[in-house]
């Protein structure tokens, strides 16, 4: 049942996964000191200044301000939704996510059952597989194995108009569910029926593995409708962001050692079944630069596979396109043309898995395909056909993040069409700029070192005087009080979680790496000394209240009672 994650789950789940580990999978960190840095995977940068604290259990970045817990980090980075990013850490730790009532941020029903629907159908088509003599026998002509037809979730859609829609579609509710998943589609008077009919069918998983959406592929081509035939997009299926087989790259591999791009879902498929196991294919679109940050994000090696015929060709180009404003150092684009009339599938049933490989030894460098296109009607000898290079090469130049990659295509430009080119002009990449440091006050040094160090709230005994003082701040220093007393095990990263939806978080996470010098024991002291501060601060807005008022009007003795006791202790030594 759909519902709210408890917060005190959420603070059990980053007490126990470790930020280092989630974060060093994707980007690589060096250690510096307590912390590990590297160059910020959320804006362009040639020095690091972000920063991961597994003390503090969260991520900084001084360059462009991203911070956040590991949840935060995920989401971002992945792109997960709250409730998956979750998810994926609950996963890892070996964890159940328990949810309770109904909430805004959980998944709702009618997704979990979107979901549970779609794995219905796999398992329909899977079975509807085992009947059908003529399907099976088209896989087989293909060359595919029992194994790969498993790892895959093959399936056959059955001859019929409404063979999904009887066994599925059983009450009004679940009709509309199967709609909503675009596996029914209308006739002329509104009449509903299956849109995949006698088609082998190939489900998409997401990157968590679960099937979003199908591709279906007629058994004999044939002059009218096409041969595959794709979901629409729908509330989980958007195919501009989706690889087909990520999902099974990832299971195959703890570290993806490398990523080759083909165009088919055949070609993945053949190429898994002769070992090379990092295929994926975008969903009959061009690539775009969504797919080329998702693929950066899993591998920095991308090899690209294209016809060697003009559409290849093209589609290439659009490639090279896509993967330019994504190329952050370290990353590299490679492209292999395959011989006119081949894919992937027919070359490595024909070559092997050792043929295919050779071939992607020799791809082509993202580098030569960009100067090898743009130079290809141009004169290169004239000083016209130079410029004209140039002059094409500028606009896609400038959106490559600033970095050793575009010093090298600069370069490259510079040695074929005597041009340098300089791009000063920060790239839409641009870092923001993280607001100037705050001042350091006594309240703000308090609430800092309090969230970084949530242990020290144990050290204080409720009543505070200070919470009568009018500052800004106060308010949430008490909340933050509250909060670590309740909640003794949370961490930095917890409590940034908790005002994660609050305007305050980003002041929060600001203080969050705040500077102090010394360790812990020196901690301990200055804020237990700042609230002593914030104490008498308190005491001295009270006295000036009473004194005003005693100018004014009387004091009742209540009043007179209390002024002479703040002064008796006003002019006590201190401590
Ligand atoms: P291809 O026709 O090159 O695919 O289309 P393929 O994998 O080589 O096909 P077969 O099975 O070996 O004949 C490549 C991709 O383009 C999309 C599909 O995603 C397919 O995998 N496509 C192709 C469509 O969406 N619709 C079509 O009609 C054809
Ligand atoms: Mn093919």
């Amino acid at each position: 049942m759909a519902g709210r994650i408890p917060e005190q789950f959420i603070d059990d789940l980053l007490a126990r996964v470790d930020i280092v580990d989630v974060i060093e999978q994707r980007v690589p960190l060096k250690k510096a000191g307590r912390d590990w840095t590297a160059r910020c995977p959320f804006h362009d940068e040639r020095s690091p200044s972000f920063t991961v604290s597994p003390a503090k259990q969260f991520y900084h970045c001084f360059g462009c301000g991203a911070h956040g817990s590991a949840i935060k980090f995920l989401m971002d980075y992945d792109r997960l939704e709250f409730v998956d990013a979750v998810e994926d850490l609950a996963a890892r730790v070996g964890i159940k996510v328990p949810y309770e009532g109904a909430g805004r941020r959980a998944p709702s029903e009618d997704t979990l059952d979107q979901y549970a629907l779609l794995e219905a159908a796999t398992k329909f088509y899977q079975r509807e597989l085992g009947r059908s003599e003529k399907a099976r026998a088209y896989f087989d002509s293909r060359g595919l194995d029992a194994a790969t037809i498993e790892r895959f979730a093959l399936g056959y859609a059955p001859d019929a108009w409404d063979a999904l829609k009887s066994a599925l579609g059983s009450n009004p509710q679940r009709l509309a569910l199967l709609e909503k998943s675009g596996m029914l589609t209308s006739g002329e008077r509104g009449t509903k029926y299956d849109r995949f009919r006698d088609r082998v069918m190939f489900p998409i998983q997401d990157r968590r593995g679960r099937v979003i959406a199908f591709g279906g592929r007629v058994l004999v081509k044939t002059e009218d409708g096409p041969k595959y035939l794709n979901s629409p997009e729908t509330p989980l299926f958007h195919k501009g962001r989706e690889l087909f087989a990520l999902w099974q790259v990832r299971q195959a591999h703890s570290k993806i050692p490398r990523l080759v791009v083909v165009e088919g879902y055949m070609d993945v498929i053949a190429l898994f079944q002769h070992g090379v196991t990092e295929a994926v294919a975008t969903l009959g679109t061009a690539t775009t630069s969504d797919h080329a940050e998702l693929l950066f994000r899993n591998c920095a090696d991308v090899y690209f596979c294209f016809d060697g015929d003009r559409a290849g060709r093209q589609a290439a180009w659009r490639a090279v396109e896509s993967v330019l404003p994504r190329m952050r150092d370290g990353r590299q684009a490679f492209f292999l043309f395959l011989p006119d009339g081949e894919d992937p599938d027919s070359i490595v049933r024909k070559e092997g898995r050792a043929g295919f490989e050779q071939r992607l030894k020799n791809a082509m460098p993202l580098s030569e395909v960009f100067f090898g296109e743009l130079g290809k009607d141009v004169n290169l000898a004239s000083l016209d056909g130079k410029a004209r290079l140039a002059e094409r090469a500028r606009p896609l130049l400038t959106q490559i993040p600033d970095g050793a990659f575009r010093d090298l295509m600069l370069g490259e430009l510079d040695r074929v069409a005597n041009v340098r080119l300089r791009i000063d002009a920060p790239t839409s990449n641009a870092p923001r700029r993280a607001g100037r440091p705050q001042e350091r006050t006594l309240v703000r040094a308090a609430v800092a070192l309090l969230l970084q160090n949530p242990g020290f709230a144990a050290a204080i005994e409720p009543p505070h005087l200070f919470s009568t003082l009018r500052q800004p701040g106060i308010p949430l220093l008490m909340e933050l009080v509250a909060l670590c007393r309740e909640r003794p095990e949370i961490s930095t990263a917890g409590m940034l979680e908790h005002f994660a939806q609050r305007e305050e978080v980003r002041a929060l996470q600001k203080l969050a790496v705040m500077e102090f010098p010394g360790a812990e024991d020196a901690w301990r002291a200055e804020f237990l000394d700042a609230l002593a501060q914030l104490d008498r601060q308190t005491h001295q807005q009270r006295l000036d209240e009473l004194l005003a008022k005693k100018n004014e009007s009387a004091l009742d003795p209540e009043e007179t009672d209390e002024l002479r006791r703040l002064l008796a202790s006003k002019n006590q030594p201190r401590d």
